[in-house]
């Protein structure tokens, strides 16, 4: 095959191809490819060991893939893991003067200034890390994935751990950056949740990609059994046994 890969569509704010990524013979990542614009908001489901953090990674430049490719035309990527890399014994202010230094912006406190703001965490600058809730950790760790200022978050399952108070102040914080133009890439279990926050979902399974579209358009393709309209976790499973996963 000597065919090149389509040209990215004008509007990609991240545009990937072909990733194909092998641990010795493991096959985690298979030829999988999407595009998203500025502002998209896209949840990447699939059961354990699809290879969603792989995925990630790969987008994260975390890892090389062994095949494929990936364009950033507008700008740099973020990236929250599902483990918070925070320094529970340093201060909130401290965790983020530290990154902040790490990643070697211009201007150390008025980003750290900026990131108290943006997580409205400005009241517990001077309690350690540790002491925070799981969601106010969250929120450190998402604001430690913006420092770069990215165009594009990728979040590994954020909302893992979290009560459903502290989803719903994660979604509307993260729904908040979508909506000023990142483009949100996150990884979910949380089936409902994928069809609420995300405007479109990719499938993948074993590695390979199964599916990339508006959720609508999923239900379609999942049709419900039965007389009712299935909940989308239903739909999701069936989806997933048909295909032999
Ligand atoms: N560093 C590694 N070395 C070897 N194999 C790996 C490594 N990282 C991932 N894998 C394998 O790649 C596959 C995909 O793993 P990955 O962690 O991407 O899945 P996932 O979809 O994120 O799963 P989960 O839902 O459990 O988080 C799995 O088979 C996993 O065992
Ligand atoms: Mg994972």
């Amino acid at each position: 095959m000597t065919a090149s890969p389509p040209a990215p569509p004008a509007d990609a704010a991240i545009d990937a191809v072909g990733l194909t990524k092998r641990f010795g013979d493991r096959t985690a990542l298979d030829g999988v490819g999407f595009a998203a614009a500025a502002g998209d908001v896209l949840a990447v489901i699939g059961p354990n060991g699809a290879g969603k953090t792989t995925l990630l990674s790969l987008l994260a430049g975390i890892r090389e893939p062994d095949a494929g490719e990936i364009h950033l035309p507008r700008g740099e990527v973020g990236f929250v893991p599902q483990q918070a890399a925070l320094y529970r014994r340093l201060t909130v202010a401290e965790n983020l003067r530290l990154f902040a230094r790490l990643e070697e912006v211009a201007d150390v406190e008025a980003t750290v200034e900026r990131m108290l703001e943006q997580t409205g965490l400005g009241d517990r600058r001077d309690d350690q890390a540790g002491t925070l809730s799981g969601g106010n950790q969250q929120r450190i760790n998402i604001a430690i994935g913006l420092l770069s200022d990215p165009a594009v978050l990728l979040l590994d399952e954020p909302s893992t751990g979290l009560d459903p108070r502290q989803r719903g102040r994660l979604w509307e914080f993260v729904l908040g950056l979508a909506g000023r133009g990142t483009t949100v890439i996150f990884s979910t279990h949380n089936i409902a949740e994928a069809e609420r926050y995300a405007g479109r979902v990719l499938v993948i399974a074993d590695g390979q990609g199964l599916f990339d579209g508006p959720i609508a358009e999923f239900h379609a393709a999942a049709p419900a059994a039965g007389t009712e309209a299935a909940d989308f976790e239903s739909a999701f499973v069936r989806f997933l046994a048909e295909r032999g996963h």
